[in-house]
């Protein structure tokens, strides 16, 4: 389990001097493959949509974003109610995605139709036995999961698409969150919404809280956000093979 402390993270961003002026050929690849690697799934690689995420090249927060003043608080600190996770990534990965974000909004813009999202016939040329030992190896799914266990049957329960998207970003997973008042109380709850300026809890008689996020000190514990940092670490490759490998868990 991890947790994340996201007290105090607000503030840290900044328009990188020029980075309103064209951007480089290399900061838009940078960009680029971080997209395909950590949003893609979500949003679709060339940020038109996809199966779980909206379409970025149509967004309203993403037109009216200059320099990332919108959209890095959204990256930074996602919006884990609703599927987006949050991702802390340096300043200067942020602003390749940032980057990357606004020119495919200006080439989808300048196209008609033909909008590409995640590719379903990806889905079925991994090897198992690779998977199976990257479950145990490597990828540590194993610390958490259980072929005979949790994820006894997780095929049969989801198919294609779907487990793919719950296998690299579980949604509907409910994050605990701690805070602590100025005045020294401690309380905890369900996470119930989580921006860059405010913190939200339900407490346990289901009653809704929430406090400006500067004021108080909080730790969110989502067990499933380790998810989102696997997403740095995968080849496609592991993710073909584990999908090979999940689909016989049956
Ligand atoms: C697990 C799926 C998932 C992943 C991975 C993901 N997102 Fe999202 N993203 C979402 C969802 C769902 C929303 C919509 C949340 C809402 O309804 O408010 C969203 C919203 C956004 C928005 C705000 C759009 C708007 O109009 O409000 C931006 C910008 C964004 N994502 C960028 C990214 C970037 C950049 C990455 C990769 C670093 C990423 N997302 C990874 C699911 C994902
Ligand atoms: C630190 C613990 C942890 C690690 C490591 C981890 N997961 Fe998870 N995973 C979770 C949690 C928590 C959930 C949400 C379970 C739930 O919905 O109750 C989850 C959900 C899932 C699900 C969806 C299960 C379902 O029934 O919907 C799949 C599939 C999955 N993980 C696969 C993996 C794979 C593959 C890896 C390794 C690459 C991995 N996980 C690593 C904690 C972990």
């Amino acid at each position: 389990m991890r947790a994340l402390v996201i007290a105090g993270m607000l503030g840290g961003f900044s328009l990188l001097p020029g980075q309103t002026a064209k951007p480089t050929a290399a900061m838009l690849a940078s960009g680029g493959s971080q997209f395909i690697q950590q949003c893609a799934f979500c949003h679709g690689r060339d940020a038109g949509g996809g199966e779980d995420g909206p379409d970025l090249t149509r967004s309203k927060l993403v037109a009216e974003d200059i320099g990332g003043d919108k959209v890095a608080p959204v990256i930074r600190n996602g919006r884990p109610e609703k599927g987006m996770p949050p991702f802390a990534l340096p300043e200067s990965e942020i602003a390749a995605l940032v980057a990357f974000i606004h020119d495919r909004k200006t080439t989808a813009e300048s196209q008609k139709g033909g909008r590409r999202g995640v590719d379903v016939a990806d889905l079925q040329t991994g090897n198992a036995e690779a998977g199976k030992q990257y479950f145990t190896g490597a990828g540590r799914c194993a610390t958490c999961h259980s072929p005979t266990g949790d994820l006894k049957g997780v095929a049969t329960r989801l198919e294609g698409l779907k487990l793919e998207m719950q296998m690299l970003y579980p949604r509907d997973v409910k994050a605990k969150v701690t805070v602590t008042l100025p005045s020294g109380e401690t309380l905890s709850g369900e996470l119930a919404y989580q921006d860059e300026f405010t913190i939200g809890m339900r407490d346990s008689s289901k009653r809704y809280r929430s406090w400006p996020a500067r004021q108080v000190k909080y730790t969110v514990d989502a067990p499933a956000e380790v998810h989102a940092a696997l997403l740095a670490k995968y080849t496609d490759a592991d993710i073909h093979n584990l999908m090979a490998y999940l689909q016989t868990l049956r």
